[in-house]
């Protein structure tokens, strides 16, 4: 086992992208980093290979995984049936954070990768490393999020190696991701394309491109199986539980109040607008609500940072469910159980 500790820094990653493509072409198990988040990559035709990643991340068999390749043309190697939207959204957002649900072709596939589907995700990742490796490979590169399942998506190798250390061949580390969220999972198995799993690439964008994009109900209202079998997993936990506070920082700071004077140790998850407003055991700046880019490039982090401490509780302020907030906004609630108070 090899890993590209914190110690050693981005000029020597190329170096150890032979290295990690060899270990997958060997049908290991090793962690890079992508624009969103870091993925535990493995060769997407071997069984063998797969499988490592179910057993790494502790991952349900039933939740099949995105297949990252490196070129456009590769995509004809294993979907078939693409509408002409598709490629239109591959002109604009090709290597990007935007998976396609298609259907697979023929039998290459691990069956392990689509859980026994019909329909298989792919996407082209717009980072140099991911490229580089999938190249090297030579293989269609089968990659979940490279953390435990449950915990925050990572966005650091550090945070790769905190969940998986001694679990896999290694970790290619390209210092922060930059989008934060994870790719926007579109289906295109239908005449209108469906947004199964909000991410880097907002509804507003795709539909400048190609008009109408519906959204799973599964994301709008409760007492809807979501089409994404991900989806309905428990997701992006930290160790303490998460409340949303929706409402302004008087509210937020009411309710961190209410907390303490009941004994408990508080962390607040803001953004640096709240800053000035908010106390609290932990107080945690994450992006700024100026730009809500910024608050998904660190939100993981953040998560994972409340974990470094002994807070009994967090409470995050809310987003807007616009833009790249809708991503945002999609995480937390997954991160909270649906906990939001109103003001
Ligand atoms: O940004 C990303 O997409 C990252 C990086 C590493 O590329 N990957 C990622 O993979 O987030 P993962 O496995 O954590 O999430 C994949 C999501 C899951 O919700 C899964 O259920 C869904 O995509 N998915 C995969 N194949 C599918 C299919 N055939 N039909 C419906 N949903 C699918
Ligand atoms: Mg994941």
């Amino acid at each position: 086992i090899w890993t590209v500790d914190d110690s050693e820094n981005l000029s020597t990653s190329y170096s150890h992208i032979s290295q990690a493509a060899k270990l997958l072409t060997e049908n290991e198990v090793v962690a890079f980093p992508t624009e969103t988040v870091y993925g535990l990559g493995a060769n997407a035709y071997s069984d063998e290979a797969v499988q490592k990643i179910f057993a790494a991340k502790g991952r349900p068999a039933d939740n099949p995984l995105i297949v990252h390749i490196a070129s456009k043309k590769s995509l004809d190697d294993i979907v078939t049936n693409i509408p002409d939207y598709v490629y239109k959204l591959i002109d604009e957002f090709w290597p990007g954070p935007l998976t396609f649900i298609l259907p697979k072709k023929g039998e290459r596939l691990s069956k392990l990768v689509t859980a026994g589907l019909n329909t298989v995700g792919v996407r082209m990742p717009d980072h140099q490393l991911a490229l580089a490796l999938i190249k090297e490979a030579n293989v269609p590169i089968a990659a979940p999020s490279a953390n435990r399942s449950g915990k925050p998506s990572p966005t650091l190798a550090s945070h790769v190696y905190h969940d998986l250390n001694g679990k896999i061949g290694g970790i290619v580390d390209g210092g922060p991701t930059g989008v934060g969220v994870e790719s926007t999972v579109l289906d295109c198995t239908t005449n209108i394309p469906a947004i199964l799993r909000p991410g880097g690439i907002t509804k507003e964008q795709l539909e400048k491109i190609v008009g109408e994009v519906s959204v799973d109900k599964a994301l709008v209202e409760e007492g809807h199986a979501p089409k994404s079998p991900g989806m309905k997993y428990t997701h992006y936990s930290p160790n303490a539980p998460v409340i949303i506070a929706n409402g302004n920082y008087s509210f937020i700071q009411k309710l961190v109040n209410e907390y303490k004077e009941a004994g408990k140790s508080v962390g607040v998850l803001t953004t640096s607008e709240g800053i000035p407003y908010l106390q609290a055991d932990k107080v945690i700046a994450c992006g700024s609500r100026d730009d809500l880019r910024t608050v998904a490039t660190e939100l993981y982090d953040t998560l994972r940072t409340f974990d470094e401490t002994d807070i009994d509780i967090i409470i995050s302020e809310s987003f807007p469910k616009s833009g790249v907030g809708e991503a945002i906004m999609n995480r937390l609630l997954k991160a909270a159980g649906n906990r939001v108070v109103e003001e």
